[in-house]
């Protein structure tokens, strides 16, 4: 059985109070970090770990953390980034609902590696009810003198706000987040500068999604090594992964990263294989912005070794035969399911939430939510599908944040493994509307 680092004891009878959080070993990171190690050493311990951003773009958290400029008499912060708002990825919310203080721990001790006194928990506007439990949760910290002035007697103060975010899935995005929370509109920044330069109210500021920060705790407690020694190649660690579509049982799983992909959906402690006896016809292993793999490609790569569930591994084969880890949202699709159908619907959300600063997305994302349209409701042409292609390569880094290569990314990568479902919309689009294309073969050269 993998071992959990984060969620292990999320089923607990009242796990969200203070006080069985402690009886279950809570906070002995802060203990450890504010009463035995100076800032420089947990930054070093982070960095030994080889933890990489969970929220999608698995950046080295412990590099991310030495860039930030450190200027005499200049504030600096952290920023939580909890709005989660990818198609398919519910891992943060699960964490914080249930371990809202693993959270909090995570932020004190990140903060104290950071040297920030205000730190921030900007989470996703529709996420109310989670809101609720986290400020009940960072009031008891504060009651217990976790949070405030002098925590535990070390010298150090830290004050933690959690603030409801924009609504929007651009609020994501780590600039247009920070301009959300000094209460503009979420448009993503240009860059340079970076964050770390000047990010919040013009601050040296770190951005970390919910589970990276999660993931400090561990660390501390066990060092870097240990955390290291988990995973393989430069995937070390534990996983959250949001686990959706037609699997037996779906759900949010801790992972050891370098579990095969072949494991995580059909082994017992998983997911347990696709529901209703069906097959397999592709899977989405990273969030909606990430490639689709045919069912091919999915437990193998195109090179015919087994597909782990690591950020290398996921990605192997490039944008030809791979796809990404991303943020973990594995979504699974059987037989019956339309691979238009669910194209259309996914650009429907890129097109809907681009913040349209750039003209490239603000533009093309709308066209492809068209074009697709046509071709699934039976009123496409076989230049429909060429047009798809060219939008997709006017988008595709050209655009200041990449939510515009997250709208192309996966329109590209439907067609290219499944043009022949795309071509048979327009060649008979009375029968796609009755019955679904089903499984399409490997090509022989695969
Ligand atoms: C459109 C868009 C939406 C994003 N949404 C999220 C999000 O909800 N949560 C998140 O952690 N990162 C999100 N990201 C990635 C962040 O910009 C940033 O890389 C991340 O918060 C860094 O944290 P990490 O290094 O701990 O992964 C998004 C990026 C884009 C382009």
């Amino acid at each position: 059985m993998a071992r959990k680092l984060l969620i292990e004891h999320a089923e607990v009878p009242e796990i969200a109070s203070y006080d069985i959080y402690r009886m279950h070993g809570g906070y002995a990171s802060v203990e450890k970090a504010l009463k035995t190690m100076s800032p420089e050493e947990v930054v070093e311990e982070v960095k030994k770990s080889g933890l990489r951003g969970r929220g999608g773009a698995g950046f080295p958290t412990g590099m991310k953390w030495s860039f930030l400029a450190k200027p005499e008499g200049v504030e600096r912060h952290l920023v939580c980034n909890a709005d989660e708002s990818e198609p398919g990825t519910f891992k943060d919310r699960y964490l914080m609902e249930k371990l809202p203080h693993l959270l909090i721990e995570g932020m004190i001790t990140s903060s104290y590696a950071l040297g920030a006194r205000r730190s921030y928990i900007y989470i996703r506007g529709e996420f109310m009810y989670v809101l609720r439990i986290l400020e009940k949760a960072i009031a008891e910290a504060y009651a217990n003198g976790m949070l405030g002035k002098n925590i535990l007697g070390s010298g150090y103060d830290l004050d933690l706000v959690v603030t409801p975010g924009g609504g929007a899935y651009i609020c994501g995005e780590e600039t247009a987040l920070l301009e959300s929370l000094e209460g503009k509109r979420g448009n993503p920044r240009m860059k340079p500068p970076f964050p770390a330069v000047k990010g919040l109210w013009g601050n040296p500021t770190v951005v970390n999604n919910v589970e990276s920060i999660a993931a400090v705790v561990p660390i501390v407690n066990e060092g870097g090594e240990a955390y290291a020694k988990i995973g393989i190649e430069r995937s070390t660690g534990t996983k959250l992964i949001s686990a959706s579509g037609n699997l037996v049982r779906p759900g949010v799983y801790e992972i050891e990263l370098g579990l095969s992909v072949e494991e995580f959906i059909y082994g017992d402690d998983y997911c347990r294989g696709i529901a209703n006896g069906k097959q397999l016809k592709a899977c989405i292993p990273g969030g909606s912005s990430v490639p689709i793999l045919p069912h091919y490609l999915v437990t193998k790569t195109a090179a015919g070794t087994d597909r782990l569930m690591t950020y290398e591994s996921l990605a192997d084969g490039g944008f030809a035969s791979g796809s990404m880890l991303g943020s973990g949202g594995f979504i699974v699709f059987d037989e019956d399911q339309c691979i238009v159908k669910n194209t259309w619907n996914f650009a429907r959300f890129y097109a809907h939430e681009s913040c349209g600063q750039c003209s490239p997305c603000r533009e093309g994302t709308g066209w492809m939510e068209k074009v697709l349209y046509r071709l699934e409701h039976g009123q496409g042409t076989l230049e429909d599908i060429s047009l798809l292609e060219e939008i997709n390569k006017k988008i595709e880094g050209n655009t200041i944040c990449p939510l515009g290569d997250a709208a192309a990314w996966p329109v590209a990568a439907a067609i290219r493994h499944f043009r022949e479902e795309f071509e048979w919309h327009v060649k008979a689009p009375q029968e796609a509307q009755k019955r679904n294309f089903g499984l399409i073969s490997a090509p022989i050269e695969a």
